[in-house]
């Protein structure tokens, strides 16, 4: 498939590092976002993440500057008119990214691919914002982009074969392994299976059975984990983590997805985890 520039939108965690992906793999990749500030902190993390590899002696400068060349951000979307494919990568929130699928529908060529990198949310409803539903797909990375090899493809109820397709060709072409999600449901996979063990070890915690650094290092240690399940909340985003489970709530409508108030504590507190410097561990144990 050849591909004219990729469109990237949002530019928070997961979208700056996918755009950072795709200029990697040698694609020309436009990121955009409402926010100049957070354009700006993106290509500075970009930057960071391959001043490490050059000094790691995994890339030349030269490569790290021609990565970049191959990157432009911009706050204005209709600057994705050229882009035969678009994977949007806001925040978890519904009528934030329907809002953003139609404008990408009347800015995009007729026949571009939009895919999402939502980790829960339907396809379907989000591709009933289009005139072109069969050309929306999902496309879900795990983070680190850079790093982590899957790539879920998420087929929403009409998703085209063809759209299918080549969104699994690109997820290779980024060195990734794609695997297809037949059904478009919560979580589709990895978050449908790996959000209970998140919600078991908070109960763990919760019962007063062990802390979360036990918790971690019983996972890490006994499961081979390369992160147990504090650590990796707290490198997601620990409101990224109870956004997927209030969703599932309302989705299923089952207690079993029902947030522990303990997970809701934290967000409140602002205990978001890397990004705000505090999350599950040193949480005074009082409030546990
Ligand atoms: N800059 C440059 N390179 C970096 C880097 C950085 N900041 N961080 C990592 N890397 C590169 C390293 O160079 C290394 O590359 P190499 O294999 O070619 O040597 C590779 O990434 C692995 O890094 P390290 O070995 O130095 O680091 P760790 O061993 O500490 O691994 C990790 C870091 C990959 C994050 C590992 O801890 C891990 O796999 N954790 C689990 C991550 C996970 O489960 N992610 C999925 C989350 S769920 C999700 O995303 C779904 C969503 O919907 C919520």
């Amino acid at each position: 498939m050849t591909l004219s520039t990729i469109g990237v939108i949002g530019s928070g965690t997961m979208g700056g590092a996918i755009a950072h992906q795709m200029a990697l793999s040698g694609y020309l990749v436009r990121l955009t976002d409402v926010s100049q500030p957070a354009l700006s902190r993106a290509t500075e993390r970009i930057r960071a993440w391959m001043d490490v590899s050059v000094t790691k002696g995994k890339m030349t400068q030269q490569d790290a500057n021609d990565t970049l060349d191959r990157l432009t951000v911009t706050t204005d979307l209709a600057e994705l008119k050229d882009c035969s494919f678009a994977v949007e990568a806001v925040f978890e929130n519904l009528d934030v990214k329907q809002r953003i699928f139609a404008e990408l529908d009347s800015t995009l060529p007729k026949d571009a691919i939009i895919a999402t990198n939502t980790s829960s949310m339907s396809i379907t409803v989000l591709a009933e914002s289009t005139q072109r539903p069969d050309k929306v797909v999902g496309m879900h990375f795990f983070n680190p982009p850079q790093v982590m090899k899957l790539v879920e493809v998420v087929r929403g109820y009409k998703t085209a074969d063809d759209t299918v397709a080549k969104t699994m060709e690109l997820a290779r072409g980024l060195g990734k392994e794609p695997i297809e999600v037949k059904r478009d449901t919560p979580g589709f996979i990895v978050n449908r299976i790996l959000i209970p063990q998140m919600l078991e070890a908070i109960r763990v915690v919760e019962e007063g059975i062990a802390t979360p650094e036990d918790v971690d290092k019983a996972i890490r240690l006994g499961l081979n984990s390369p992160m147990g399940p504090f650590e990796l909340q707290d490198y997601t985003g620990v409101d990224v983590g109870l956004n997927v489970v209030d969703h599932f709530y309302e989705e299923f409508r089952n207690d079993r997805w029902a947030a522990p108030l303990l997970l809701r504590d934290l967000v409140r507190a602002g205990r978001l985890g890397k990004k705000t410097g505090a999350g599950w561990y040193d949480y005074p144990s009082e409030k546990r």
